[in-house]
């Protein structure tokens, strides 16, 4: 699925590949990351939630938030934000970009990937 082609990108495919899908769970490199589709762009976060792991990929995207299955906090989709009244982490983004040629993710801090 991920493809190299210019240093600290990851291709991960078309910029369309996720249709219709609000959400659609990716695995880059060994990380468990999810495509969000929100307010007509697309978020990589990653997929288990900071509070007790939750499947992020199970949950909703509403109003620009993404809610966990499991307790109910809710991302802000900016900056991973929790919402008021929880004391955990915020969730972790990564940028993505839409490009001619697809979609690409940054490697960045947090998110290492080893290519051959
Ligand atoms: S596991 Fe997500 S809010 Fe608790």
């Amino acid at each position: 699925m991920a493809k190299t082609g210019r240093p600290g990108w990851i291709r991960l495919g078309p910029d369309d590949r996720l249709g219709d899908r609000p959400l659609m769970p990716i695995t880059v490199g060994g990380h468990s990351l999810l495509l969000v589709q929100a307010g007509g762009r697309i978020v990589a976060a990653e997929r288990a939630c900071p509070h007790e792991g939750a499947d992020l990929s199970l949950g909703r995207c509403v109003g620009g938030r993404l809610l966990c299955p499991r307790h109910r906090a809710s991302f802000d989709l900016r900056d991973g934000s929790v919402s008021p009244g929880w004391s955990f982490r915020a969730l972790r983004l990564f940028r993505i970009e839409s490009a001619s040629d697809g979609l690409w993710l940054a490697v960045e801090a947090g998110l290492t990937v080893r290519t051959p």
